[in-house]
Formats: C-alpha cells, structure tokens, sequence
C-alpha cells in the first residue's frame, strides 16, 4: 500500500448547480473513490443562476492546493440543458437529450454525456428487479429530468411508452425528437395530457417537479396496472406524497435514490474508465436519509 507522500494527487470532480448544498454527490463519489482506489477528490461548486458557464470554466483552469487538475463535474437543475453548449463533443445519449449531467474536461475539447437515463434502467432493472422489456411505461413530464431518461427507457424496449405532460406541447416535441428510436425500438410511443394518458400501465415513472412544488400527484390512480412499478425520480421528504399515492393504489412506490447513485456511477465511469460497485453506497446512503426523514 502507497503512503500518502507517494500518493497521485487527486483529480477534481464537483457538482454544479444552483443550490447544490445539499447534493448527495459528494458523499457518493467520496466512497466511489474509496471502494475503487481512484484519486478522486469530489465537491461543490455552488453557480450564479446568470454565471453557470464562467464558473465551470473558471473550475477547470483552476488549481488546487495539495491537489491535482480539475478534470470534470456533474451538472444538476437549473443546468443541464446549457452544459450541452460548453461541450465540443456530445455522447449520442446527450444529444438525444440535448441536456447533460456530466462534463469531462478532455484537453482536447470539453465532452458531455447524460447518465440519468442509463442511471434510471439500470435501478428499476437491476435494483428493482422489473423487466423494462415489454413492458407497458408510463413517462409523466416533459422537462429536462424527463427529456435525460426518455431514449434509454426507449432503448430498453418496452412494448409501450406514453409521455404525459401538463403542456402537451412539449409532451410532443419530446416524443417527436425520439420517434425514429422508438421506431428502432419497436416501441409505440405517444405523447398525452395528464388526463388522458391511459390506465394500468406497468412502470409509472414522474419525472415532474410536482412533488417540490407541494403538488399532487398529477395523474390518476388508474394508470398503476396492480403490482406496478411507481417510481418518482425524488427522494426523501419530496418523495413521500407519491410513495403513499402509490401504496393507496396497490403498486410498489420507489423513491430516486437508486437512480442517483446509478446515474452517479456512469459519470465515475465516463470520467474514471471504471464502473464502481454500488450496491453497498445505496444501502448506506438509504439509511442515512431515512434517518433524517425520521
Ligand atoms: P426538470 O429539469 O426537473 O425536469 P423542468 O424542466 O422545469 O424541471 O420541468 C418540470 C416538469 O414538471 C415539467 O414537465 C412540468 O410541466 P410543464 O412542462 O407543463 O411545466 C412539470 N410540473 C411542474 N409542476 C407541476 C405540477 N404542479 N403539476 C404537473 N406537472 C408539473
């Protein structure tokens, strides 16, 4: 084992966003770095609604004392849509989104990806142990959580994605922009209003900001199939009024926390080459919120 005077000098990640004080991701990259002995060193940096850009560039040429380059971030709400244009390279994902949770600060050119999709298929696939395959998907919202997740749940290949969103306008803009993959796909792919999106659908994914407004649920009990996967992409407080919608309804309410962890490890990989193991950092990192929602 190196001692720390032979230790590589930590390469610099950070969350941007506005706020980002209470991001989990430092926590999660922290352990990450920890199980995979990467010299990553993970913090914040907290962006001016009108300064995303001079403050991400001002991160990447800066130096750290003690520490190495800074050589990307994550990229969280109000952003994701402006990380695109920083980028000279978008992974076909990202432009699909046209948002981006992940930059990579390569000398070459600044590359962006969006991991959230693949985060999302990958905890209602591998932690939730549902089949996206066939299934019947119901999508509610149209806005940049939504647009991040839309083409791999495409590329999962459901029988059946509906996309319901309070503007039905930009319900079919989305749906327009992914038609050709749908078709790939096989999938039937319908934009809808929130009030007619159709009923019993297997997995029931709100990607709305509903719940942070203090909203309801924006879509009836009739569109959870009995024994449907309801998943709102929050977690903690935001999350609980969805979670009891879901069991009033007979489906099986989850939360957003193993999409973030997900979403996190394939940004660790799109920066790192490696894929940290995650099953042990959700189990942590779900008791460490339910012992502060208690
Ligand atoms: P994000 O990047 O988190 O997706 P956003 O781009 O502001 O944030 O999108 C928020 C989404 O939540 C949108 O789909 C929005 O619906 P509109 O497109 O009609 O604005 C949806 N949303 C927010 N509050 C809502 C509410 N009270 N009921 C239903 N949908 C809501």
């Amino acid at each position: 084992m190196k001692d720390r005077a032979d230790a590589p000098a930590r390469d610099r990640y950070a969350v941007a966003g506005h706020p980002v004080e209470h991001s989990r991701s430092p926590s999660i990259h922290a352990r990450f770095a920890a199980l995979t002995g990467e010299p990553v060193d993970y913090g914040r940096l907290p962006c001016p609604l009108d300064g995303f850009a001079a403050t991400v560039r001002a991160f990447a040429a800066s130096t750290g004392a003690g520490l190495g380059p800074a050589r990307g971030c994550n990229v969280t709400v109000p952003f994701k849509f402006e990380a695109v244009t920083l980028a000279a390279g978008l992974t076909p994902r990202a432009a699909l989104a046209q948002a981006a949770n992940t930059l990579r600060f390569d000398a070459e050119g600044w590359q962006a990806d969006n991991t959230d999709g693949a985060g999302l298929v990958r905890d209602i696939t591998v932690h939730a142990g549902v089949a996206l395959q066939g299934a019947r998907l119901l999508l509610v919202g149209a806005g940049g959580a939504a647009s991040g997740v839309l083409g791999p749940l495409l590329e999962a290949g459901p029988q059946r994605l509906v996309l319901a969103n309070r503007s039905p306008d930009k319900a079919r803009t989305l749906v327009d922009r992914h038609a050709a993959l749908a078709a790939q796909h096989g999938v039937a792919l319908h934009a809808a209003p929130l009030d007619a999106c159709g009923d019993g659908f297997d997995i029931v994914v709100n990607a709305t900001a509903a719940s942070l407004a203090g909203a309801a649920v924006p879509v009836s009990g009739r569109v959870l199939h009995p024994g449907a996967l309801a998943l709102d992409m929050m977690y903690g407080p935001a999350a609980q009024g969805f979670l009891h919608w879901a069991a009033a309804h007979g489906a099986h309410g989850r939360d957003g926390l193993g999409m973030l962890v997900e979403q996190a490890a394939e940004s660790f990989r799109f920066w790192r080459g490696m894929r940290p193991p995650t099953d042990a950092v959700l189990a942590e990192l779900r008791a460490a919120v339910a012992g502060e929602s208690t």
